[in-house]
């Protein structure tokens, strides 16, 4: 079952117009004349897993992520958002783990995912979890936000922390309406994201 979707930075955010403008000066990178050479950010993957069993009464899977050396799991009660928005501004707000890699499963429920990785050829997806669909592969590096449903969700993350990776930095929350390239993106001016199982 497909989830709708409306765009809720462009309808939470009807003066945002103004700030997005305040605040996108000229912090691009000049053009060197030395060619760069092509970043290489991965990009999400949604990834199928072992069903042995799937009947109404049984449902039986292998959702091993055979890397994963942490698993973090959380469970929203009803529509939460995760990280939520700003509270005075309805400026959304996204988690970016700069050494960890989330391998997302919902459990019980559904949930849809807000990505933006400004090193991705299109930089704006939105993903949408059902309960026993395919693992969400998050790169690090991502900036990533989520809505559950009405009725809440349960999500597994097999996470892949990288040597070095510091708990407190990689849960830091950034608030787009600081990030301006972050802000343009998403700001209902900007291109519209990918969808994918989501509907407007
Ligand atoms: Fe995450």
């Amino acid at each position: 079952m497909f989830g709708s979707l409306v765009h809720p930075q462009a309808q939470r955010c009807p003066s945002a117009a103004a700030a997005m403008t305040a605040s996108l000066p000229s912090s691009e990178p000049l053009q060197t004349s030395q060619p760069r050479a092509p970043r290489q950010t991965p990009m999400f993957e949604l990834v199928p897993y072992e069903k042995f069993r799937d009947t109404p009464a049984v449902r039986f899977f292998d959702i091993t992520v055979a890397t994963s050396n942490a698993r973090d799991l959380v469970i929203h009660s009803g529509p939460a958002i995760s990280p939520p928005d700003e509270e005075k501004t309805g400026a959304w707000q996204f988690y970016l783990h700069p050494h960890q890699e989330d391998n997302l499963l919902a459990l019980h429920g559904g949930r849809t995912f807000y990505l933006v990785n400004l090193g991705w050829n299109y930089p704006y997806h939105i993903v949408r979890l059902e309960t026993g669909g395919d693992i969400l592969r998050i790169p690090p590096g991502t900036f990533h936000r989520s809505v559950s449903d009405p009725d809440g969700s349960v999500v597994l993350n097999q996470a892949v922390r990288q040597p070095g990776a510091d708990v407190m930095r990689e849960f830091r929350v950034y608030n787009s309406r600081r990030i301006p390239r972050l802000f343009a993106t998403t700001f209902r001016t900007a291109p519209l994201p990918k969808l994918h199982g989501v509907r407007w």
